[in-house]
């Protein structure tokens, strides 16, 4: 399986419609925890039956990871947990524009890919976009957790929640990176990094009651 797919290929410029919380979980209306990069799964596999009071959806872009993190769900019959294969830069914007108000009530992105080259950049999936459909969505006082091994990523990250305005750092937190995961479990990158006895970095945002104006429409042709 390939390790990073281009999510500005043509096949992954397609949008998909996700289907709502009332097809992806047998009770709704409990709090979401949305991941984005999920990868394999095995992070959510596990924290699903530790937080059972929530829901959790796991989006990936490689599609047999998706298909293999389902099947693994289905067998552990975790009703409370769901992955979806999507870009979540093409097909995020208008599930979550359409989500109850309040529902969602944690967004994590953890070690996305990295994207080194100037060039690549764009294909990083923190868009200005992205964030801002995620602040749209995210409850006052809900949470947006990134972490990375890699600062050249992680900087411009916090660089756009920090300007962006809607979102706020709990004081008691750590500068510039928090030091514990706030998450009861590491993810797969996590513990490869942790292995190594490598650095991770991480911040945890709270969205503020700062409202998100609606986007300018674009200038007439
Ligand atoms: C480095 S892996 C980290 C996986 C996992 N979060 C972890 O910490 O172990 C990043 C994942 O994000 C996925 N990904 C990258 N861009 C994406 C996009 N636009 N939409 C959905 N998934 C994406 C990649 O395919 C990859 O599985």
């Amino acid at each position: 399986m390939r390790q990073h797919v281009n999510p500005l290929s043509r096949i992954h410029q397609q949008p998909r419609p996700l289907p709502p919380p009332a097809q992806l979980f047998a009770q709704p209306s409990r709090p979401l925890h949305l991941d984005i990069g999920c990868a394999r799964g095995r992070f959510l596999l596990a924290l699903a039956p530790l937080q059972s009071g929530w829901n959790h959806l796991g989006l990936e872009i490689r599609r047999p990871l998706v298909a293999a993190a389902e099947a693994d769900r289905i067998a552990a019959e975790l009703s409370n947990l769901h992955f979806l294969y999507c870009n979540a830069n093409v097909s995020l914007e208008a599930w979550l524009a359409a989500l109850p108000q309040g529902l969602l009530q944690r967004v994590s992105i953890q070690f996305p890919d990295p994207w080194f080259k100037t060039k690549h950049h764009k294909r990083r999936v923190l868009q200005p976009a992205l964030l801002r459909a995620i602040a749209t969505a995210l409850a006052p006082g809900s949470c947006l957790f990134l972490q990375s091994d890699v600062l050249a990523v992680i900087t411009p990250m916090v660089a756009q929640c920090e300007s962006c305005g809607w979102f706020e750092r709990p004081a008691a937190d750590g500068r510039p990176w928090r030091a514990a995961n706030p998450l009861p479990l590491p993810t797969e990158r996590e513990l490869q990094v942790l292995a190594k006895g490598l650095p991770v970095y991480r911040v945890l945002y709270q969205r503020n009651g700062a409202t998100v104006p609606p986007q300018a429409a674009p200038p007439p042709l």
